[in-house]
């Protein structure tokens, strides 16, 4: 595994695996690794001759009075399980590679930025547009893998990615969970013991739906009831909405298109986010998936 920190070298070892003729694979991240990045990893390298990872904790997506200074890090364990997955090239930038001084174009997203995280993160999704802009045209990859437990970040890079032709594919992975349901966050890492537990109502909650969805109940309101039931558990609720899939419009009425219900709560001082698709069709597939 080759480790960079700048651009310059970035490029010299990506020259030499185009040259072997590699498909490349991008896994972007902010490290403090977890099952979830490393199931990123493995499709890359199932899909891809070649997988680069970067670790980068970018502070353009983080609102004052967010977790940027407190945010969870381990470098060591990161390099380890990076070589451990196979990956070829680690990316681990500093901040002034990725904004030089004077640093002052950005990529905006539009209004599928607005609704769930947007409403509560200002400026999140540009600070994630930009960063992900940027390394698009550092790695340059065929494709790049994001964890559908991001969704509205997964369907803000999808919306970019058509919109400014970047010819890379896009791969949406199924959140990856804790035996008991928990989805796996680096953010996790905050919670104690008793904090773990009240967690749980937010998968708790979407479970409930998605069984009750495949029971056959459509009705938008009894979906998200179902879902919040458990939520007076956590410390504070920012949403619990049932939304579209792909352009993340609320829905109202009944189910008929794919659809996401999205929670985002506080535990204590820990901000978490989950959600789970419901297809109405029944097949299976939601996104195009590169
Ligand atoms: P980070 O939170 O480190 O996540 C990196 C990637 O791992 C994202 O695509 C995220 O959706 C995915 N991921 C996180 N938890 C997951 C889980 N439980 N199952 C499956 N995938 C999971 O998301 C970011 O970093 C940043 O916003 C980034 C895209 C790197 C831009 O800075």
């Amino acid at each position: 595994m080759r480790v960079v920190r700048s651009v310059a070298e970035l490029r010299i070892a990506l020259k030499a695996l185009r040259e072997e003729g590699h498909r490349l694979g991008f896994v972007p991240t902010m490290g403090f690794l977890h099952e979830g990045h490393a199931t990123l990893i493995q499709h890359s390298r199932q899909r891809c001759g070649a997988t680069v990872v970067s670790i980068f904790v970018n502070p353009t997506q983080f609102g004052p009075g967010e977790d940027l200074a407190t945010y969870p890090r381990d470098l060591e364990g990161d390099q380890s399980l990076c070589l451990r997955m196979g990956v070829d090239v680690l990316f681990l930038p500093d901040a002034s590679e990725m904004y030089p001084s004077h640093f002052q174009t950005s990529i905006e997203p539009g209004p599928i930025a607005e609704p769930l995280c947007g409403r509560f993160r200002p400026g999140h999704f540009r600070g994630v547009a930009t960063v992900v802009g940027k390394f698009f045209n550092m790695v340059q990859p065929d494709l790049a893998f994001f964890g559908q437990k991001d969704l509205q970040q997964c369907a803000v890079i999808r919306r970019m990615v058509r919109d400014l032709n970047l010819p890379v594919d896009v791969v949406v992975v199924p959140t990856v969970r804790e035996k008991d349901g928990l989805a796996l966050s680096s953010r996790n890492a905050y919670l104690s013991p008793q904090e773990r537990t009240r967690a749980l109502s937010i998968s708790q909650g979407l479970f409930a739906m998605e069984a009750a969805f495949k029971d056959g109940e459509r009705s938008v309101d009894m979906l998200t009831a179902i879902a919040f039931d458990p939520l007076h558990l956590v410390d504070q609720v920012q949403y619990c909405e049932l939304v579209d899939a792909l352009t993340l419009d609320a829905l109202s009425g009944d189910v008929d298109r794919p659809a996401a219900v999205c929670v985002a709560a506080y535990v204590g001082k820990t901000r978490l986010i989950d959600n789970i698709l419901l297809n109405p069709s029944g097949d299976g597939v939601m996104f195009g998936n590169g």
